[in-house]
C-alpha cells in the first residue's frame, strides 16, 4: 500500500494532525518545555511502555539527581537501578546509563544531532531516535512507536501484517511519506501523533467522534477501527511458580543481586526457590520455622509469576558462622538494613512487601 493511493490523506494528514496538537494535544508536559536533549531522551525512554502518569515523578527525581548527562555517566549502576526501581523494564535503565557513557566517551557529552547518529547509541531504537531529533532539532524524520502504529494502520486501512518485517517496513515508509513539508512543524506534528495515539485512537474504544482526521480515515469508514494493526504473532505466556524466601537475621534481611539477564535483571531480592519441598529440604538445620505469608501473581510482559513469601527469621543471637551455614546454599548475597535495601534497586513487589512490613511513608522508597 503506498501513499500514492492516498493522495488525499497526503495532502491533509500533517497539517490535520499539527493543527490538533495546537488546540486539543498536550502542552504542559515538563519535558515538552525543553529542547535539551538529555531531558527529551530520558523522558522518551521512561515513556516506552510506562504511562505519562507514572513518568512524571519519576523524570523530577532523576533530573534532581542527575541534572545532565555527564552526571547519569558517573553514577553507579545500583544508584541508577535504584531511581529506576518501580518503572519496570530494567534494561532500559542499564542501557539508559551505558547510553550516557557512550555520549561521554564517543561525543564529549553532547547528544548527536542526527535521528541516525542516535540510532547508534545504546537503548535507542529507530523511533526512539527520531522523537528525539524531531523535537530538538527539528529533522524531518518518521516516529513509529505503538500509539503511532495504531493511527496510522488504522488512517491508511493497513492490511498488512506487522510481525511480518516487511510489512513494517512498508509502514515506515508510509510514514515518512506522511510527514509534513515543513522542518518547524515536525515537534508539533511528532507530538501530535502521539497525542492522538494516546488519547483518542485508543486501542480498545477509539473516540472517532474527537479525531481531526476520522473523514480521512479508512478504518473508521470501514466502521472498524479496532481491526487494526494487524498482528498474527501473539506473544506467548509463561507461568511460573516460586517460593520466595524472606530470610533475616535481627534486623538484616539477606538479598541476593540477580543475573545479568532475565526478569529484574540485576536488582537485589529474595533468594526464589522452586517450591515448599526444596525450602524444607534445605531448612532441616535451621533454627527458627517459617511463617508463609499470602501469595500474589506479579505480572510481566510475557509471564505471570506466582511468588509465594516464606518468612524465616534466624534468632539474633547466632554466630557468623552458623548464619554462614544457612546462607552458603543460597548462593552470593548479602545481609542489609532495611534502609540499606529500600535505597537500592529492588523488584516493586519487593519494596512493596518491605515498606508495608515496616510501617514506612511510600516516600522513603528512593535515595535523595
Ligand atoms: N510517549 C512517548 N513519547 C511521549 C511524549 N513525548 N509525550 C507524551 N507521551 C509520550
Amino acid at each position: 500500500m503506498s501513499v500514492a493511493g492516498h493522495d488525499e490523506l497526503g495532502r491533509h494528514f500533517a497539517s490535520r494532525v499539527v493543527a490538533w496538537q495546537a488546540d486539543h494535544g498536550r502542552h504542559t508536559l515538563p519535558w515538552q518545555q525543553t529542547q535539551d536533549p538529555y531531558r527529551v531522551w530520558l523522558s522518551e525512554i521512561m515513556l516506552q511502555q510506562t504511562q505519562v502518569a507514572t513518568v512524571l515523578a519519576y523524570f523530577e527525581r532523576f533530573l534532581q539527581r542527575f541534572g545532565d548527562v555527564q552526571a547519569l555517566a558517573a553514577a553507579s549502576q545500583d544508584d541508577v537501578l535504584a531511581l529506576w526501581s518501580g518503572l519496570g523494564y530494567y534494561s532500559r535503565a542499564r542501557n539508559l546509563h551505558r547510553c550516557a557513557q557512550a555520549v561521554v566517551a564517543q561525543h564529549g557529552g553532547q547528544f548527536p544531532r542526527s535521528a541516525a547518529q542516535l540510532a547508534e547509541l545504546p537503548g535507542i531504537g529507530r523511533s526512539t531516535a527520531a522523537a528525539i531529533a524531531a523535537f530538538c532539532f527539528g529533522e524531518r524524520v518518521a516516529i513509529l512507536d505503538g500509539n503511532v502504529k495504531r493511527v496510522l494502520t488504522r488512517v491508511l486501512g493497513f492490511a498488512g501484517d506487522l510481525s511480518v518485517a516487511a510489512q513494517e517496513r512498508a509502514l515506515w515508509n508510509i510514514a515518512t511519506d506522511l510527514l509534513p513539508t515543513q522542518d518547524r512543524d515536525m515537534t508539533a506534528y511528532t507530538q501530535g501523533l502521539m497525542d492522538l495515539g494516546a488519547t483518542v485512537c485508543l486501542t480498545r474504544q477509539p473516540e472517532c467522534t474527537r479525531c481531526p482526521v476520522r473523514d480521512l480515515c479508512c478504518g473508521h469508514h470501514e466502521g472498524r477501527p479496532q481491526h487494526y494493526p494487524i498482528k498474527t504473532r501473539k506473544l506467548k505466556r509463561s507461568q511460573r511458580d516460586n517460593v520466595w524466601l524472606w530470610l533475616s537475621w535481627g534486623s538484616r534481611l539477606w538479598l541476593t543481586q540477580r543475573p545479568e539477564q532475565g526478569v529484574w535483571a540485576q536488582l537485589w531480592s529474595f533468594p526464589e526457590l522452586d517450591n515448599g519441598a526444596t525450602l524444607a529440604e534445605l531448612s532441616k538445620a535451621w533454627p527458627g520455622q517459617a511463617q508463609p505469608l499470602s501469595p500474589f501473581t506479579h505480572v510481566l510482559t510475557h509471564l505471570d509469576w506466582l511468588l509465594r513469601p516464606v518468612r524465616w527469621s534466624l534468632p539474633e543471637d547466632l554466630s557468623e558462622q552458623q548464619v554462614s551455614a544457612v546462607t552458603a546454599p543460597l548462593g552470593a548475597g548479602r545481609w542489609m538494613s532495611l534502609d540499606e535495601a529500600l535505597s537500592t534497586g529492588l523488584p516493586a513487589p519487593l519494596r512493596k512487601l518491605l515498606v508495608n512490613s515496616a510501617g514506612y511513608p511510600v516516600s522513603v522508597n528512593l535515595k535523595g
